[in-house]
């Protein structure tokens, strides 16, 4: 595998790349690699000439300081598990190469709302940051496909928006969420759960579960409800937010045959971190 730390450099590889017609998969990321950021490269490396993956640490997408200093940089230990999955190569820049000009420009989309929902009622500005890292890097890499995880549900939403919106030439492909053993969507922040947090964390995914199992003996508000109140019980545990919503517009569903495409998806804090899943109830 290549480390490539500039963008010109990494231009010079792609062009030659695309004149010989070779596709290209991209995979971008924030570093602290787990399995299911492994598994994004394993499935472009199957459908693609070669696999890029870049890791830069956003902080357009931070609305919390502390957070982004706070943001695990591991890029040995990233750096050993891409060359053992083979990935191709390394795109790591520099604030300075991603935002030459400051991070004030960037892209117009009409996101239609999908920002101001879910996650973006607690986040905000979190995705106008990811929306503009990622046209930034598509624009870079020019890839022939885009490998994004199906844990933010709602970010690969937006990029999708945004894709179509500005009629990018790139297929977005989502790749299913990775769990623990027991149940645990696999995310780079469950390391920092304490020991009895950890325990419950379980719990999540089993909530769920459990509202789809509900589909037919509950309603959507008694299904959340329900939700609400379990993923409140663990000790230190609080559930921010259980949304059942249409899974193309992401907007709030009422009755179970509101939509063809329905997800449920929440975020819960587990003492000081906050954990995120979804599932996908109906999809026809
Ligand atoms: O999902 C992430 O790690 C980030 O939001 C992404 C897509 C790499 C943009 O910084």
């Amino acid at each position: 595998m290549k480390t490539i730390h500039t963008v010109k450099e990494l231009q010079v590889i792609i062009k030659q790349h695309k004149k010989e017609k070779k596709t290209i998969g991209f995979v971008p990321t924030m570093g602290a690699l787990h399995s299911g950021h492994i598994s994004l490269m394993k499935r472009s490396i199957k459908e693609n000439d070669f696999t890029v993956c870049s890791i830069f640490v956003n902080p357009t997408q931070f609305n919390v300081k502390s957070d982004l200093d706070k943001y695990p940089r591991t890029l040995d230990a990233d750096s050993e598990k891409l060359a053992k999955a083979k990935v191709d190569y390394l795109f790591a820049p520099s604030v300075k190469e991603v935002y030459p000009s400051g991070t004030k420009k960037s892209v117009k989309v009409n996101l239609k709302g999908l920002d101001k929902l879910m996650e973006g009622e607690f986040r905000p500005g979190h995705f106008e940051g990811v929306v503009q890292v990622v046209h930034r890097l598509l624009d870079i890499v020019r890839p022939t496909r885009l490998y994004m995880g199906q844990k933010d549900f709602q970010q690969f939403t937006i990029i999708a928006q945004m894709i179509k919106n500005l009629r990018m030439k790139v297929q977005l492909v989502v790749v299913e969420i990775q769990r623990a053993k027991d149940g645990l969507a696999l995310s780079s922040r469950n390391v920092r759960l304490t020991k009895a947090k950890r325990k419950w964390a379980p719990i999540i995914f089993k909530e769920l579960k459990k509202i789809k199992r509900s589909m037919k003996s509950k309603t959507v508000d008694e299904a959340i409800e329900s939700a609400l109140d379990a993923l409140g019980k663990p000790r230190g545990y609080e559930p921010e937010y259980v949304s059942i919503v249409d899974g193309y517009t992401l907007k709030p569903i009422k009755k179970w045959s509101d939509s063809d495409y329905i997800v449920a998806a929440t975020a819960v804090w587990a003492g000081k971190i906050r954990l995120i899943d979804n599932i996908i109830l109906k999809k026809s």
